[in-house]
């Protein structure tokens, strides 16, 4: 299988898993607990249904819309999503080439393998950095400092990890349990190359961290020690006031699913969220971001705007998601499996597919503007 023959962004999946070490790849596929909300992320797309209004003119259709104050060709961005280099050499860069030549919004991750210097410098796609607020405040207002001067355009604030989620799959493939990384050898040894940029070449390294907190994720691969050791569990509303004012620009909270939290976001001085559960992979049981949209939007849509984060794999789940009245999607492992299975290339194939299937969903629904889209083209599914 190569990435030519793939067709849809569960293909990437099926290649990335051959690509990468076990571990690897299970640590990027892998949620929480039982990975119920996982499996509902996606699930959940398939309680609603789409209504088509034919005869419609759809001979052009229009993607076209903004977010944060930018022009995007299509209303899919990326997420923030930890050391892309972990998953294919070509890491970060390899995205923001690719997200640039698709007009999207690029997200960086505080634990990307790439600077915020050097992001910066690649591409001129419009870009946000995600934050954690660490215990030492100073960390966390350095980073601002420097997204500032590099010229990113939105700041996240990740709000869902005060402590790390119960990613069972980890321990179970030896991805951060030293006690059975014994059983992941083979593995690694059936993937040089990735052995190779971890232990010797060193390019895994969580590079934005402060030199005196920074963690290579090839000599400790333990990002569950990281977040319960330097995020604050203190964490209050009061310090997304603080982180408001210290950016002063367009600010996301992501990791939040009910209109509570979402007005408190608005009068914190948010002027977005991402309604996400981080993929599943922090609380269990937390709802699928695509149920939680319609509540949100009748709320708070005059307030904020509306990212749905989780789940999304096909164009049909980024229609239903705009229907219902997000603004837009963002895709994590939807584009982490293209990268896996095969670089920028894989991204831009596994990029093209999902765009072209919701220029083909909105055409099939009688519908050539995404602005068009609305309560009326969607309903929940009968006993759902
Ligand atoms: C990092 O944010 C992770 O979910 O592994």
């Amino acid at each position: 299988m190569r990435i030519k023959d793939c067709n849809n962004i569960m293909d990437f999946r099926r290649l990335a898993r051959r690509k990468l070490p076990s571990p690897v790849f299970h640590y990027l596929d892998g949620g929480a607990d039982d990975e119920w909300t996982l499996g509902r992320n996606t699930s959940a797309f398939d309680d609603y249904e789409l209504l088509p209004a034919q005869l419609s003119d759809v001979s052009n259709i229009d993607l076209k819309t903004t977010l944060f104050g930018e022009s995007i060709d299509w209303p899919v961005m990326i997420s923030p999503t930890g050391a892309s280099k972990l998953f294919h050499a070509a890491g970060e860069p390899a995205v923001i080439r690719a997200a640039e030549k698709f007009g999207m919004i690029y997200s960086l991750s505080t634990l990307g393998t790439t600077s915020i210097e050097d992001v910066g410098a690649i591409g001129s796609c419009p870009k946000m950095y995600q934050v954690y607020v660490f215990k030492d405040r100073g960390v966390t207002a350095g980073f601002v400092e420097r997204c500032k001067a590099s010229g990113f355009k939105a700041l996240c604030l990740t709000v869902d990890t005060p402590v790390a989620g119960n990613r069972e799959r980890d321990a179970v493939y030896g991805f951060s349990s030293g006690r059975l990384r014994l059983r992941a050898v083979p593995s690694w040894l059936r993937h040089p190359g990735w052995l190779y940029r971890a232990l010797l070449k060193n390019d895994l390294e969580m590079v934005n961290l402060a030199t005196s907190d920074r963690s290579s994720i090839s000599s400790e691969i333990n990002l569950h020690d990281y977040f319960n050791s330097q995020l604050d569990r203190s964490l209050t509303w009061k310090d997304v006031e603080w982180l408001a004012e210290l950016w002063d620009g367009p600010l996301v909270i992501k990791g939040v699913q009910t209109v509570a939290d979402c007005r408190n976001a608005a009068n914190s001085g948010a002027t977005a969220v991402m309604l996400s559960n981080h993929g599943g992979r922090q609380l269990e049981g937390a709802p699928a971001p695509v149920d939680c949209i319609a509540d949100v939007a009748d709320a708070l849509h005059d307030r904020l705007e509306i990212i749905c984060d989780g789940g999304v794999r096909r164009g049909t789940h980024v229609v239903k998601a705009l229907a219902m009245g997000a603004n837009a999607c963002s895709i994590g492992r939807g584009y982490l499996y293209p990268l896996a299975a095969g670089g920028q290339a894989g991204v831009e194939r596994g990029l093209s597919l999902l765009r072209d299937e919701v220029e083909r969903t909105l055409a099939l629904m009688g519908c050539n503007s995404i602005q068009k889209l609305g309560p009326s083209f969607v309903r929940q599914r009968a006993n759902s």
